[in-house]
């Protein structure tokens, strides 16, 4: 494999040394199967990821979060576990992924791993137990198992809906060949809900956060954090709930955010603090409110929450500024960082999102974006996501980088049907493409697929294929070139890090609200402006330009463009 230019290696001591790490860290998100396949079978690997560490200390992010890892048949890319202590084998062993904690550590990397407690896969031996035990066992007790409505209980047991299409609840045959009782699954069939009600579950999930604890992983990110807990007697859904998705749009809805669910994060608190590296907890909790996700980071509860409201947010100046706002006033409420997030696995890179008109509202999938009517302008996309990336490494809290959007990558709107992995394709009876155009194996270098992602002569394709354009995004390609969005990253890093303004937890507007124009400071002598309007702006006298996202024209902010100053 070709290797990347020499590294830049924080110091590890003094990076260990900061408790408080996690308030203001850069997280880059490694979709393993996407990132480098070290052994040419076109899948990502550990393998591949550990001879790419080099490339992610000098990038200077500070910890690595990987999505799941686990034994799993991969139903729904590794959400689907069949064995929490153990790793894929396509992926690698346990052997490898230790080998992988302490080496990232040694180049200042913290690891948070992701952790899926609110479903099983079907191949979990406690699904398979309990598929064998029978209604009414103890090891059904750890699911959700309950007969049908109807005279014949061929009915599902409530109204509930997966968040993938169709029904939430599937109907088991039991032993003697008949029909029987419903399990629960709030996404894909292969992924059932297992019983929170159950103590067992409780301290099996206790017992697993140890076990890689015990391994030195540095967080966890808790998969589906506002599902765990369901009402009892599990009522039907409310009219006015069913056509919402993955949130609640009321409180009290019987599994989304249900109050009841922070025992369970209490307790988990306990289990990392009694751990002398203080590993720490970021929730995926997808909230009516930004008062209901505040309520998960709490002082006794998780650290931190993802941003979902700034992730969805338009490329515009009154929706990001009301989303900044809200989130640094209600999550200061409790003590807790805010975090930015501008693109993950799940959700359309951002670069495509902001490449089209920006609507009203939030933007998730391709179908928010109308891609028929308003086909994405690459240029557009591109000049503001590098003006999105510095707004977002600019404000106080943490951040977290999808793989590839260091390389400018964008979604890959048109990948074949018959290539399609993502459960939605099939649940939807093809009427969602899914989230696999965010998946799209890394460019890394070369000018021909795999780009560098597989090594030289592998025969076996990617997983996905990468467009051919992707040649002149490789990182290879963007080494050497100071106006790549690979530099840009590597520079306001470098900033972030070295500057005093950008380590406060504060900021203040200096732009009015209307404006066309965001502009903050931060304390002492840090100033970032953007400006979204048609016309370039001056910037403030007595500034000195730290970083632009794009050239300035005669000493102006053009459109769509971030200035970092120092004042
Ligand atoms: C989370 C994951 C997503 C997965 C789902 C079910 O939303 O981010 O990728 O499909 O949970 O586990
Ligand atoms: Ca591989």
């Amino acid at each position: 494999m070709t290797t990347v230019r020499p590294v830049l290696v924080p110091d590890p001591a003094v990076q260990q040394a900061d408790a408080d790490w996690w308030r203001r860290a850069v997280i880059y998100q490694v979709y393993v199967r996407s990132f480098a396949d070290g052994n040419g079978d076109g899948i990502g690997d550990l393998t591949g990821l550990r001879s790419r560490l080099p490339y992610l200390a000098d990038l200077g992010v500070d910890a690595l979060w990987l999505n799941p890892w686990y034994p799993s048949p991969m139903a729904d890319g590794g959400y689907d576990v069949a064995d929490y202590r153990d790793i894929d084998p396509a992926f690698g062993t346990l052997t490898e992924a230790e080998a992988l904690i302490s080496e990232a550590h040694d180049l200042g990397l913290r690891m948070v791993i992701d952790l899926v407690p609110n479903h099983t896969s079907d191949r979990h031996a406690w699904f398979q137990e309990a598929l064998r035990a029978g209604p009414g066992s103890a090891a059904r007790g750890r699911y959700i198992f309950r007969d049908g409505r109807g005279a014949d209980g061929a009915q599902p047991p409530n109204n509930w809906r997966s968040v993938f299409g169709g029904p939430a609840w599937t109907r088991v045959v039991e032993d003697d060949g008949r029909p029987g009782q419903w399990y629960l699954h709030l996404f894909a069939p292969e992924q059932p809900d297992v019983n929170w009600d159950n103590p067992e579950v409780r301290e099996e999930f206790e017992s697993i956060l140890r076990f890689w604890f015990d391994r030195g992983i540095d967080g966890v990110r808790i998969d589906v954090a506002h599902s765990l807990v369901k009402a009892p007697g599990l009522p039907d859904v409310g009219t006015a709930d069913l056509e919402v998705s993955g949130s609640a749009a009321n409180t009290g809805h019987p599994h989304w955010d249900r109050d009841e669910v922070h025992e369970i994060y209490r307790s988990w608190r306990r289990v990392a603090d009694a751990y002398d590296h203080g590993p720490v907890f970021v929730a995926e909790a997808w909230t009516g409110s930004p008062e209901r996700l505040a309520r998960y980071v709490r002082e006794d509860e998780l650290h931190t929450a993802f941003n979902f409201d700034y992730l969805t947010c338009p490329w515009r100046p009154d929706h990001l500024r009301r989303v900044i706002d809200a989130s640094l006033d209600v999550l200061g409420g409790v003590g807790a960082p805010a975090t930015w997030v501008l693109s993950n696995h799940d959700v359309v890179r951002h670069l495509s999102r902001f490449a089209r008109p920006q609507p009203d509202h939030p933007l998730r999938t391709l179908a928010d974006l109308s891609p028929e009517e308003n086909p994405a302008d690459v240029d557009l996309g591109t000049r503001r996501a590098r003006a999105a990336a510095l707004l977002m490494l600019a404000l106080p809290g943490g951040a977290y980088v999808y793989q590839g959007e260091e390389l400018g990558l964008w979604e890959v709107e048109d990948l074949p049907e018959d290539m399609l992995q993502d459960p939605i394709w099939e649940r939807s009876e093809h009427t969602d493409r899914g989230r696999d155009g965010c998946r799209v194996p890394l460019p890394w270098s070369g000018c021909t697929t795999p780009f560098g992602y597989s090594p030289e002569d592998t025969a076996t394709e990617p997983w996905l294929p990468q467009p051919e354009e992707w040649k002149s995004l490789t990182a290879q390609a963007q080494q050497g070139d100071a106006q790549s969005m690979l530099a840009l990253y590597r520079r306001a890093l470098r900033i972030r890090r070295a500057h005093s303004g950008l380590r406060g937890a504060g900021m203040t507007w200096y732009s009015s609200p209307e404006s066309q124009v965001l502009s903050f400071g931060r304390p002492p002598g840090f100033r970032c402006v953007v400006n979204f309007a048609e016309a370039p702006v001056a910037l403030p006298e007595e500034s000195r330009v730290l970083l632009s996202s794009g050239p300035l024209t005669d000493g102006l902010l053009p459109t769509d463009t971030a200035v970092w100053l120092a004042e």
